[in-house]
């Protein structure tokens, strides 16, 4: 399967939230493998914590794979790879993780046939050796997105399955750019429909998720003022409200992370040792990650709308 991570604006919590969806997915005994396609910022390397990788690769990343210049993207095994204490050993049962980085100083590029069949061909490669290839984009309307919409349009990615996680803020001003991300005059739709998809059938495989999300009844609210609690709960309904109007209500939603305060501070994966013994991150955030994961194999929640 392939998974596009995408948002409209920088910031939302795609790269970390779909680092946390693969590394759960690996934990559950699946083969998975992330590809850094944020061609203008390559940053993979500080989520998953290998300091050699925190700029990019020298040389043989994506960027050089996807123009011609390696015939063999560099990939590394995380498990064996990261310096985070609760990453290092690969844990038993569980499948494999590795990251596939951009280019140190790699910027963005435009698209070519040339580059749209290495894309291709790289994801037909992949897909046959890993259960989950999830591919983290870059914001807004890129080349990164032009070129993964024209490589799933060839006709040896016909029979794969892809599906595509947009992410986003729960305010106002997120709403409407994720709703312009997909259905706006240069979305996801449109964009995917001039490559010859298949529209209701792209359409099909876009769900919306939610990060950072405040709930005006987490018990971490308790400490504001009843006017404060009665100003979120009403913000709050507005958002439901304008998410069902504009397509991105409970129907598309694939789910809610909550905010963490730990993610705040640090971009990085959130073990169950961090939350049940370092006790720094929150159960109910490692339960979004996990029911994440889990439902990105599920076909009742990607069922037609
Ligand atoms: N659930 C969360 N709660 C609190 N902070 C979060 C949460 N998810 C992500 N963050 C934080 O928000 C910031 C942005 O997240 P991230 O880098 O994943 O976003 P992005 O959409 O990939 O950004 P960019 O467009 O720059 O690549 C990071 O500091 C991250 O740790
Ligand atoms: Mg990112």
């Amino acid at each position: 399967m392939l998974v596009f991570a995408v948002s409209d604006k920088g910031g939302t919590g795609r790269s970390v939230t779909s680092s946390n969806i693969v590394y759960r997915t690996a934990l559950n005994g699946r083969d998975v493998c992330y590809l850094d396609f944020d061609f203008g910022s390559p940053t993979a390397g500080t989520v998953f914590q290998i300091e050699k990788l925190v700029t990019g690769l020298p040389g043989t990343g994506l960027h050089s794979y996807l123009q011609g210049r390696t015939d063999n993207p560099f990939s590394v095994d995380v498990w064996a790879e990261s310096e985070g204490d609760t990453l290092r050993r690969q844990p038993p049962g569980s499948g494999r993780l590795e990251l596939y980085p951009g280019d140190r100083d790699g910027g963005e590029f435009s698209t070519s046939d040339d580059t749209v069949d290495r894309c291709a061909d790289l994801f037909l490669s992949l897909e046959e050796q890993f259960d989950v290839v999830l591919v983290d984009l870059s914001a807004g309307r890129s080349y990164a997105v032009e070129t993964v919409l024209a490589a799933t349009a060839a006709q040896q990615l016909q029979h794969v399955t892809y599906r595509w996680l947009v992410f986003h803020r729960w305010t106002h001003q997120h709403i409407r750019a994720a709703h312009n991300l997909v259905f706006g005059d240069r979305g996801i739709l449109s964009a995917g429909k001039a490559q010859d998809h298949d529209e209701s059938e792209l359409r099909r495989s876009i769900r919306f998720i939610r990060t950072a999300v405040v709930q005006p009844s987490s018990a971490s609210l308790s400490g504001l003022r009843p006017e404060q609690l009665a100003w979120l709960e009403n913000c709050n309904n507005s958002l439901q409200t304008l998410a069902g109007r504009l397509g991105l209500g409970r129907t598309s939603l694939l789910g809610s992370v909550p905010l963490e305060p730990l993610l705040q501070f640090r971009e990085q994966l959130i073990s169950d040792y961090d939350v049940r013994q370092r006790r720094t991150a929150n159960q109910e955030t490692i339960d979004a990650f996990k029911d994440l994961a889990a439902k990105l194999h599920d076909d009742r929640a990607w069922e037609a709308l």
